[in-house]
């Protein structure tokens, strides 16, 4: 069946990824990619992609009312998935407002405009809005989120998560807009930016650079290679229940320090070095303001009503993520050569 599809921040890690996945497996969908292409939207991510025939790009700012507007009567879209946003938590500690432009107003805008388009027939419709788990906010020792895990976001950008989240489902009530979200832990694998953790630990350890490691290194997060969560993605768009919410995670908890240690022991292993190289590189810095202790996911929802599970073990994931930055050196060159200097020297200074 042929389907009009708008995903915005394409350009993105993970919308890259997804759009990926969406061109080459529906020839018949028209896909849009609609993407303001800031500091962290790169088409570079999408060159394999960018001259087939179902994939048209729109650099557009969400925060623009009128721009999504005039977007949505162009393209007469029968579904959204919706990624763009302000995404890493240490700018968003440095400039809170750029997070809810995006986050928030820029999530409005576009529920208005799916509003307006589909106000007189929603069959067929969807509004997909993808979030991420660190809504739910910080856990113990123990415990997993569930979709029914109560709200507390504690960074910036989590609070502007919580508030899109909160929007989307508002506009699911009071206008049946037809939507469903999914709340997913951290992602890893290719054409990641190198400000999160790991792009940033592999790009600093092939050029002999510090490790700086946030406080004491025993924070936990749950990982997941990004092209799984893009496969979630797919199935929750075409299989999902509106109205519902799905947890996506890797079922795969580290703490920051074995998750470093790991990749330090796989980088010497990819570089060639002496094994404990790397590791020599770890330094630990002044911890993250408001730095959430632990995150784990229980994404049995989806694996049991769904089917879906992750497709990778982490230590196979990391592998192929470390050889894709190593094999990718230009991409990371043409990243890391302009503004991200400043960037960095601001951050960790
Ligand atoms: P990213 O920062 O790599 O990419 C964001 C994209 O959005 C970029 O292409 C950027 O240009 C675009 N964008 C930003 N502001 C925009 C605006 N005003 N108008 C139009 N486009 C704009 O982010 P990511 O890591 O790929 O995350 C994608 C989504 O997934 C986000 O909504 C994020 O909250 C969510 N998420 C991320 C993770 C993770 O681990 N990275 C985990 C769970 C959920
Ligand atoms: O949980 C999902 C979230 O995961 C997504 O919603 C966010 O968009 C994504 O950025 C990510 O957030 P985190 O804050 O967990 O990711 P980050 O890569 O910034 O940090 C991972 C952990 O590593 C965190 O505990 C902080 C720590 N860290 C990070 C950096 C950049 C360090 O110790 N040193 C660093 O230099």
């Amino acid at each position: 069946m042929q389907k009009t599809i708008l995903i915005t921040g394409g350009a993105g890690f993970i919308g890259s990824h997804v759009l990926r996945l969406f061109i080459k497996k529906y020839p018949d969908y028209k896909i849009v990619n609609a993407d303001k292409l800031t500091y962290a939207g790169n088409l570079e991510n999408l060159k394999d992609i960018e001259g087939k025939a179902n994939y048209f790009f729109e650099k557009i700012d969400i925060v623009d009312k009128e721009e999504v507007k005039k977007l949505f009567e162009r393209y007469n879209f029968d579904g959204v998935i919706h990624l763009a946003a302000e995404s890493h938590v240490d700018r968003s500690i440095t400039n809170p407002m750029e997070f809810i432009m995006t986050n928030i107003i820029g999530t409005v805008n576009l529920l208005n405009a799916a509003k307006d388009l589909w106000n007189i027939d929603k069959k067929g419709k969807l509004f997909y809005h993808v979030s991420t788990d660190e809504v739910y906010g910080s856990l113990g020792e123990t415990g997993l989120f569930l979709e029914e895990t109560s709200y507390d976001p504690k960074s910036p950008y989590s609070a502007s998560k919580a508030s899109s989240d909160h929007f989307v489902r508002a506009y699911g009530n009071t206008y049946a807009l037809p939507f469903v979200i999914s709340n997913c832990s951290n992602n890893y694998g290719p054409n990641q930016f190198p400000e999160k953790l790991l792009p940033l630990f592999i790009n600093n350890i092939k050029n002999g650079k510090s490790l700086p490691v946030y406080g004491d290194g025993k924070f936990t997060r749950d990982w997941l290679y990004v092209e799984d969560h893009a496969i979630a993605i797919d199935k929750i768009y075409h299989d999902g229940c509106i109205g519902e919410t799905y947890n996506i995670g890797g079922f795969n908890e580290w703490t920051n320090i074995d998750l470093i240690k790991l990749l330090c022991k796989q980088m010497d292993i990819a570089l060639g070095q002496e094994p404990g190289t790397s590791e020599k590189l770890i330094t630990y810095v002044k911890d993250r303001p408001g730095h959430d202790k632990r995150y784990a996911i229980d994404a049995n929802k989806l694996k049991n009503n769904l089917g879906w599970e992750p497709s990778l073990q982490f230590e196979e994931g990391l592998k192929k993520t470390i050889a894709w930055y190593l094999n990718n050196e230009q991409w990371m060159n043409n990243i890391t050569s302009g503004d991200y200097k400043n960037y960095y020297k601001e951050q960790y200074s």
